[in-house]
């Protein structure tokens, strides 16, 4: 039997909003869904969705575990709603959170993030935003959990551009106690505050690393993973961008540089054979697919513990 722990945080806004142990308490409930172990029932809690830029597996995996959890979702399209239109954050965040039981909110800036936080008399989750994505972090995390039996004395490589996704691992890879290196063309690291965050987390200076040098970076890691070059919003930086990331896809030649064993993440969607080959995403070494089913058993888990 496990016992669902209530979250000391109200809201999941980014991924040091958890504690580690609270990490792992949600990975280990995750589990549990996962192997149909878990039986809990959030029946007549509803979350809103409020997504300002597309998604497939958020929104779907957010849909199906409060369906699992017996309870509902209303997908609060900001076209076809208000939000479109304009109406000021604090009066939404102060409706919606009077029907809803918990928002989770997709959208750029990170402080209009925060406004509906402020506002919402309901928890608010992450469901990514242009500074942090740490429901994926979690994904991410039990995937490795699962394929290493372990989190500590591991080496992740993210190479590619220093976004949302980079943030939240950095983050949750403090937390964690893992060794993160971002390889990333220079101009495009990871934002300074998140650095400066992890770097007081972590005891140890070495356990981070930015650097320019792709090879180096994967050299012994045991999981490699990469993300879109240009992420939603930047659409316009897309040829550009496509130029500076030369020599950081993540191909064949790289994953020899990494441990024999290693593994290859991506949160997904992808663009083959620029960030990543279509034969590495394809291989044996791929988790690509597992990792974004296991969106679904973190995210129920998140859920099962905001609503306990
Ligand atoms: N990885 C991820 O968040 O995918 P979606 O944009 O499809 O939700
Ligand atoms: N960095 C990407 C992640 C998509 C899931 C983006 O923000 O578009």
């Amino acid at each position: 039997m496990i016992n669902i722990q209530k979250l000391a945080t109200n809201n999941f806004l980014s991924s040091l909003d958890l504690s580690s142990e609270e990490v792992i308490h949600i990975l280990e409930l995750a589990e549990k869904f996962k192997n149909n172990e878990l039986n809990i029932s959030c029946s007549n809690k509803v979350l809103g969705l409020i997504f300002d830029k597309s998604s497939t597996r958020t929104r779907v995996s957010f849909q199906v575990a409060m369906s699992r959890l017996g309870g509902t979702t209303i997908d609060l399209n900001p076209s076809t709603s208000q939000i479109g239109r304009g109406e000021p954050i604090k009066d939404t965040a102060r409706v919606l959170s009077r029907y809803c039981d918990a928002l989770a909110i997709r959208t750029f800036k990170h402080s209009n993030l925060e406004a509906y936080a402020r506002w919402s008399t309901k928890p608010v989750i992450n469901a990514l935003t242009d500074l942090e994505h740490p429901c994926q972090a979690l994904a991410d995390f039990l995937t490795i959990k699962q394929e290493f039996g372990r989190l500590k004395d591991l080496v992740l490589t993210f190479v590619g551009d220093g976004n949302n996704v980079a943030n939240s691992l950095i983050l949750c890879g403090a937390l964690m106690g893992l060794e993160v290196r971002i390889a990333c063309p220079k101009g495009y690291e990871p934002n300074i505050a998140i650095i400066k965050k992890a770097r007081k987390l972590y005891k140890n200076n070495d356990m981070l690393k930015i650097t320019d040098d792709p090879i180096n970076a994967a050299l012994g890691a045991n999981i490699l993973y990469t993300d879109v070059w240009s992420s939603m919003g930047q659409e316009n930086q897309k040829r550009e961008k496509d130029k500076d990331f030369a020599g950081f896809s993540l191909d064949n030649d790289l994953v020899s540089k990494a441990k024999t064993d290693v593994i290859v993440l991506h949160c997904l969607p992808a663009y083959r054979d620029k960030e990543i080959s279509d034969e590495v995403i394809e291989s044996g070494k791929s988790r690509v697919f597992d990792q974004a089913e296991n969106r679904l058993h973190v995210q129920q888990a998140l859920l099962a513990s905001i609503f306990s």
